[in-house]
This record gives structure tokens, C-alpha cells and sequence, in this order.
């Protein structure tokens, strides 16, 4: 009997050890693509010849794979703008006509060569922060009157900070820091934490997004921004460009582990894809509904965020990016991201807000069972079945015993 119980026990193990194996195959899909990351400012700028005016940066990320290259370009030149392209060769360059580029009428005076090499790109910008005077906590920007609208902040009129202060080619980031003219700014600012990755991970701090090779991240906060009403509540305007397809759609997924960011189960994709959904995604700017309150924070500063239905937009963003690489066929799309819901605290009590996107090429990065779950997962599957297989063997062990009992006086 003890032997039969060792089985038993033996087997739980093995069974428990198997679920752990199977699922780890879940955990970060088993993703060791590798890039080498180096960033670059201002490629190719001889500012002897060409000095920027101020506030103006490029900043250059190359993250080269075996047989391919992903560029990502920062710009402040006008709306902030984060512009990847996907190259097929390991020796594609980055090519920008300073003067024309400064100019920011000329398509061409920024180029990815050999141009031949290009496969994709798409380009998210920073356009406009809208504020609203919530009077009646709805926190529904898009069924309100105009009348209950400041004027927006337009991005491309922010007076931006020098990228070459903050950027830290150890950690692959960089800080591009802008303010508004406007009084509301004078302790105020939004600034764009950029983050590019050469390998799968994730980062220390909320949301916690699942990043991979192929990604890069932009974290926004507003900081210390004076609200021009007491129940100001904000949204923040993005427009995505592409050359053949942009990101036309916003993709909503489920997870029911929400360890990585507490309390949200949810993922929104913003995808550029074929008009055929079977077709793989190309490229993509993913987040989490959520946005926090303060800097570092803790349960309570979570708050959810909504996002309208993507648009067409007529024209090209404000983005002197945008402008020099993009030439008349490419299209515009654009949606609002709305910070908070009904109930929640408005801006002014913390005058703080930060939210994170990742930017990426193929598909979007999928969350999956953390090892604590797993183990939770096959704990609670394996007692059951644990409890089975102990019952069984007593109620053998009896029937024998019976058995024997019954056959014993014949004998
Ligand atoms: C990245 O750089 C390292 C060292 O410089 C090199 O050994 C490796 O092959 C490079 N990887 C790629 C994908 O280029
Ligand atoms: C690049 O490498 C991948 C595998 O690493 C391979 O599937 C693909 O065909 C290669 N592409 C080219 C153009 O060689
Ligand atoms: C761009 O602007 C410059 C100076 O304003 C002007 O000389 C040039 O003709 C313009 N180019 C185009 C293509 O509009
Ligand atoms: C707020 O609610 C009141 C009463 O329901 C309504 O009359 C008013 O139009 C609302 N204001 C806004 C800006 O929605
Ligand atoms: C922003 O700049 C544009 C172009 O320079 C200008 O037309 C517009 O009036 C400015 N908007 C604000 C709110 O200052
Ligand atoms: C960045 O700043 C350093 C030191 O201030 C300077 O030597 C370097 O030339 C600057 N780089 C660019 C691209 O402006
Ligand atoms: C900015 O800060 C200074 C000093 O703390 C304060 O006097 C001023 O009123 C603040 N401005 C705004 C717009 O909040
Ligand atoms: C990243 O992109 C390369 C090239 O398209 C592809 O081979 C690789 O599988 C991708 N990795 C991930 C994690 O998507
Ligand atoms: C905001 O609320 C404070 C305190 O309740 C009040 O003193 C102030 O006048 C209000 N400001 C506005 C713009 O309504
Ligand atoms: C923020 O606005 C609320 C609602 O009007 C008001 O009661 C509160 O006093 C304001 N808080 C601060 C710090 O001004
Ligand atoms: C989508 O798929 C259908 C059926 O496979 C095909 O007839 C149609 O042409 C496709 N549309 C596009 C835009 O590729
Ligand atoms: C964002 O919201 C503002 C205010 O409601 C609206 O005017 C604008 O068209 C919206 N932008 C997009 C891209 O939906």
C-alpha cells in the first residue's frame, strides 16, 4: 500500500512538473529574437555648416537583426512624431538633407536607403492635448458640447527640450520634455520617455507592457500642468501615417492574469493590416487602458482610459518627420485617448498623468501566464486529481482486502 501511494505521489509530481513544462512554453512565447541597439543624434548633421534652430533634435535608433533592420526615428521638428521603418539588409542608412529638412516643405529630405530595402514604415504622432471641463463627471469628451473645450494644446508649438541632454546610450532612452507658450505651462510640462529594446522584457514600472525586439515605447506624462478648471479632465490626440497601410483598426484582447499590471485585463492594439483580417499584422501601437496619476504609483492612482474609433484624417500631421519622409500617397488615421471615467479624481488633484505605448513592427507582443499563475494552475489541478487517484487506490486496497477476507475461508 505505501508503495502504491509513493506511486501515487510520484505521479503527482510528474504530472505537476509536465503542466509547468507545457506552459512554460506560453511564458514569452519562448522569444530570444536579439537586435543590436545604437542610437545616434542628429545623423549625418554637420552643425557647423547647418546650426538647428532650437528644440529641434533626430534622434537615430538602428536595431539590426541577422538579415534586417528596424530604424526608429524621433523627431521634435514640429508635433513629436516616432517614425520605424523596416528594412530587408543589415547595411540600410538613414540619409537627411539638413537644410531641406529644416525647411520642412521638401518629401525626400529624409530617406531610408536603399530605398529598394524598405518593407515597412509607419510613423505615430503626437498631434494635440485636448482639456475639457467635466462639469458633469461623464468624462465622455465625444458627447460633449464644443462649449465645454479649451482650446487644445497643439504639440507642434511647444517649445521642446535638447535630446541630447537626456540621452542615456547605455539604457537605449531618451526624454524629449516640451512646454506650451501659455501660462498653464509655467511649472508645467509633457514629456515623451523613448525606450528601445534589443531583446524581449518587460519594464519595472506600470503598465508593465510586454516588449520584444521588434519594439520600441513611449511613456507620456503631464506634469504639473495648471488646469484651467477644476474639473479638467484631459485627451490626448494621436495620428499614425503609413505608406501602403495604415493603422486602420484598434483591436481589443482579454487576459484573465492581470500580475504585470494590477487590476487590468485588458489590451488595446492599434494595427495597420490588410483590409483581410486573416492577413498577418504589419506593424502596431499597443497599450493598456490604463493611465496613473502620479509618478510612482500605487493601486489607488490607476485610472482606466478609453480610446475613439480611428478616423481618416484629410491632412498630414504637423511633424517635420512626417513631412520629409512622406510623399503624396500615404494616409492619415487618428484617435483620441481619453484619461480617466466617470468618478475618478479630475486632474487637479494630483496634476499628473502618464500613459505608455509600445511601437512595433509584425505582431503585437502577447501577454502570458506568469510563472505564479502556472503554479496556482497546476496546483489546483493536480489536488483533484491527487485526491482521485488517493481515492482509488484505498478503495482497491479495500476491495482486496475484502477479497481475500471472502475467498480466505474456502481456502
Ligand atoms: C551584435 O554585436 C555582437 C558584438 O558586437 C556580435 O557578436 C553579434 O553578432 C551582433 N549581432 C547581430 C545580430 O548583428
Ligand atoms: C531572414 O532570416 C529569417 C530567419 O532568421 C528567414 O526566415 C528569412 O527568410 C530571412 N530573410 C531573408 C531575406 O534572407
Ligand atoms: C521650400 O521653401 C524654400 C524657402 O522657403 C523655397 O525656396 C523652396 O522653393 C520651397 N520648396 C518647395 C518644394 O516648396
Ligand atoms: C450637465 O447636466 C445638466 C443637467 O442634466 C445639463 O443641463 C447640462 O447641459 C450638462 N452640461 C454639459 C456640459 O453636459
Ligand atoms: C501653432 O502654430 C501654427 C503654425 O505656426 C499656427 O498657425 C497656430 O496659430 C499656432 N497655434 C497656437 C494655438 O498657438
Ligand atoms: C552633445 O553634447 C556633447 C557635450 O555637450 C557634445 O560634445 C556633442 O557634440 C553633442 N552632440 C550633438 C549631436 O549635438
Ligand atoms: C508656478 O510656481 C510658482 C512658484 O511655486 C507659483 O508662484 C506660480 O503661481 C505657479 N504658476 C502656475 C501657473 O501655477
Ligand atoms: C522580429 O522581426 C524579425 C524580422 O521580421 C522576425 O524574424 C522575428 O521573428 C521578429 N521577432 C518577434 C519577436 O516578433
Ligand atoms: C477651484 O476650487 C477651489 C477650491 O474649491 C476654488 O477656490 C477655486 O476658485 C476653484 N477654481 C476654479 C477655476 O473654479
Ligand atoms: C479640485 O477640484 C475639485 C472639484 O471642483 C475641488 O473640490 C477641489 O478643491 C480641487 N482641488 C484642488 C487641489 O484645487
Ligand atoms: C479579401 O478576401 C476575399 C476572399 O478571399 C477576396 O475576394 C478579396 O479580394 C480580399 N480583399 C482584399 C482587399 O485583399
Ligand atoms: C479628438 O477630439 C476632438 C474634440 O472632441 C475632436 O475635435 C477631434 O476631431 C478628435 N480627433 C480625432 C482624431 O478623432
Amino acid at each position: 500500500m505505501a508503495a502504491e501511494i509513493l506511486y501515487t505521489i510520484h505521479f503527482y509530481v510528474l504530472f505537476l512538473l509536465l503542466t509547468i513544462r507545457f506552459s512554460s512554453s506560453f511564458i514569452g512565447n519562448g522569444d530570444n529574437y536579439r537586435r543590436n541597439v545604437s542610437l545616434e543624434l542628429n545623423p549625418g548633421l554637420n552643425s557647423l555648416l547647418t546650426p538647428l534652430p532650437p528644440g529641434v533634435g533626430l534622434l537615430h535608433v538602428r536595431a539590426l537583426g541577422k538579415n534586417n533592420t528596424l530604424h526608429y526615428l524621433l523627431c521634435s521638428q514640429g508635433a513629436p512624431a516616432l517614425l520605424l521603418v523596416h528594412t530587408s539588409s543589415i547595411s540600410s542608412k538613414v540619409v537627411v538633407d539638413w537644410p531641406a529638412f529644416l525647411v520642412q516643405n521638401t518629401t525626400g529630405s529624409l530617406k531610408v536607403t536603399p530605398e529598394s530595402s524598405v518593407l515597412y514604415s509607419n510613423t505615430l504622432v503626437f498631434t494635440r492635448l485636448w482639456e475639457y471641463d467635466d462639469v458633469n463627471d461623464t468624462a465622455d469628451p465625444e458627447h460633449l458640447p464644443p462649449s465645454s473645450f479649451f482650446q487644445p494644446y497643439e504639440l507642434q508649438n511647444f517649445t521642446w527640450g535638447d535630446l541630447n541632454k537626456t540621452l542615456d546610450p547605455m539604457a537605449n532612452t531618451a526624454l524629449l520634455c516640451g512646454r506650451d507658450a501659455s501660462e498653464s505651462f509655467s511649472n508645467g510640462s509633457l514629456c515623451l520617455k523613448f525606450s528601445a529594446f534589443d531583446v524581449e522584457g518587460r519594464d519595472q514600472g506600470w503598465p508593465s507592457l510586454l516588449h520584444n525586439a521588434n519594439s520600441s515605447q513611449l511613456r507620456v506624462g503631464l506634469d504639473g500642468v495648471a488646469p484651467r478648471s477644476n474639473r479638467s479632465r484631459f485627451s490626448l490626440e494621436l495620428q499614425a501615417v503609413g505608406d501602403t497601410q495604415p493603422m486602420s483598426r484598434v483591436d481589443f484582447l482579454r487576459s484573465i492574469d492581470d500580475e504585470y499590471t494590477p487590476s487590468i485585463f485588458k489590451v488595446s492594439q492599434w494595427v495597420s493590416s490588410p483590409v483581410n483580417s486573416t492577413s498577418p499584422v504589419l506593424g502596431y501601437a499597443q497599450w493598456k487602458p490604463v493611465a496613473y496619476r502620479r509618478p510612482s504609483p500605487v493601486f489607488e492612482d490607476a485610472t482606466p482610459c478609453r480610446h475613439s474609433t480611428p478616423v481618416l484624417v484629410a491632412q498630414l500631421p504637423p511633424s517635420g518627420l512626417v513631412l520629409a519622409y512622406y510623399g503624396g500617397e500615404s494616409q492619415t488615421t487618428g484617435l483620441n485617448m481619453t484619461f480617466s471615467i466617470t468618478g475618478d479624481p479630475f486632474y487637479n488633484t494630483t496634476n499628473y498623468l502618464s500613459w505608455t505605448v509600445l511601437v512595433g513592427l509584425g505582431s503585437p507582443p502577447v501577454d502570458s501566464f506568469s510563472p505564479l499563475v502556472l503554479v496556482i494552475m497546476a496546483v489546483g489541478l493536480g489536488t483533484p486529481m491527487l485526491i482521485i487517484l488517493l481515492g482509488g487506490v484505498c478503495v482497491c486496497v479495500r476491495k482486496n482486502r475484502t477479497q481475500t477476507q471472502v475467498y480466505e475461508p474456502i481456502n
